[in-house]
């Protein structure tokens, strides 16, 4: 009955012919159907008209049938595969959860607010609060209160953005000294960032900058803890091995006052084209304040003393990083920015 083999090579031939024509997942479940029906399906068809065969020819076909039959489903098998994994990655098709994933891009903090935030960190573990106040401020508080009269030359209208004749953009954050003293009795300890504005700008000014302002408020507060506290806090934002030298200054609501240097965080002290070969770098105002201050604020001069201290922002974020034009900060360039991780 070689009839019978002759079609079960006929079988697999078609049957390899209409696989390689299958283009879909529907079709290859045609096909399936088709050859492995269990009613109708062409290998069930073989298996039926075997009964009629000689016995002794059944054993040989039976298993030609039964390879063909395991060919078919392995065949089937592996299409399925090739179909479903080529759909995944189809853009119609499903999700493919091999492909490597689309990680987020992350910020990073701006420059002067990592300078801003060690510089907070480093009073607050000292037990300083942060103090706040408007940056629209009244003539008083950013002037008057801190000693700073009418005729005083800070107060020229180069340097003051006025808004009225009594309303300016404050010029420092020592506005927020006042309104805190009204507020609180003594003692405390506060710490007041914030922004500021001058009409100023050339590659080290700009006519928005920030200033973080102390202010420390007690009975027996004296000029050493000053200098105490400021040795304290220059070595945490230097280093250790940061000097610091005091030279007599003046400030209206300060008296007495000083302008602090580090030693020059670029060449240690030996002098360089940053410290214009000084050796020392200016990065803070100070002094004791005012008994006049004091006055203004309800306070008697006589039992409370106190310090404050300001500085600039920009400035030491431009020391610590060498940054060498101011407008760097503001321009927003990401390739700028984003170096600050
Ligand atoms: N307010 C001063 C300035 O802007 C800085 C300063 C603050 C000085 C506190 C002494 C005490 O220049």
């Amino acid at each position: 009955m070689s009839d019978l083999k002759a079609r079960i090579q006929g079988v697999r031939d078609t049957f390899n012919e209409a696989l390689g024509h299958v283009e879909g997942l529907n079709a290859l479940e045609e096909l399936k159907n088709r050859y492995l029906g269990r009613k109708r399906g062409i290998v069930k068809e073989l298996l039926t008209d075997l009964r009629s065969v000689p016995k002794e020819l059944r054993p040989e076909l039976g298993q030609a049938v039964n390879r063909l039959k395991q060919a078919v489903e392995t065949a089937l098998a592996e299409k399925f595969e090739a179909l479903k994994s080529g759909e995944a990655n189809s853009r119609e098709g499903g999700i493919d959860l091999t492909l490597p994933g689309i990680a987020p891009e992350l910020g990073a903090l701006h420059p002067l607010n990592v300078v801003n935030r060690d510089l907070i960190r480093i009073f607050e573990r000292m037990g300083y609060e942060v103090a706040g106040a408007s940056e629209i401020e009244t003539d008083f508080y950013n002037f008057e209160a801190l000693g700073i009269s009418k005729d005083h030359p800070a107060r020229d209208m180069q340097d003051t953005f006025y808004i009225s004749d009594d309303v300016v953009l404050r010029t420092h954050t020592s506005n927020v000294q006042i309104h805190l003293m009204e507020n609180r009795k003594p003692p405390f300890k506060a710490i007041m960032p914030g922004r500021v504005y001058r009409k100023d700008a050339d590659i080290t000014h700009s006519p928005m900058f920030h200033q973080v302002e102390g202010l420390v408020v007690g009975e027996h507060v004296t000029f050493t803890d000053l200098k105490g506290t400021l040795e304290h806090f220059l070595k945490k934002l230097f280093g250790t091995q940061t000097k610091m030298r005091l030279r007599p200054s003046f400030f209206p609501f300060t008296e007495p006052s000083a302008e602090v240097d580090v030693s020059c965080i670029m060449c240690g002290g030996k002098g360089c084209r940053v410290c214009k070969n000084s050796g020392w770098l200016e990065i803070l105002g100070a002094g004791m304040v005012d008994p006049v201050v004091f006055g203004n604020v309800g306070y008697d001069p006589e039992t409370v003393s106190g310090f404050a201290f300001g500085l600039g922002v920009e400035r030491v974020a431009m020391l610590k990083y060498g940054i060498s034009d101011i407008r760097m900060f503001f321009d927003n360039d990401l390739r700028f920015l984003s170096q600050f991780n």
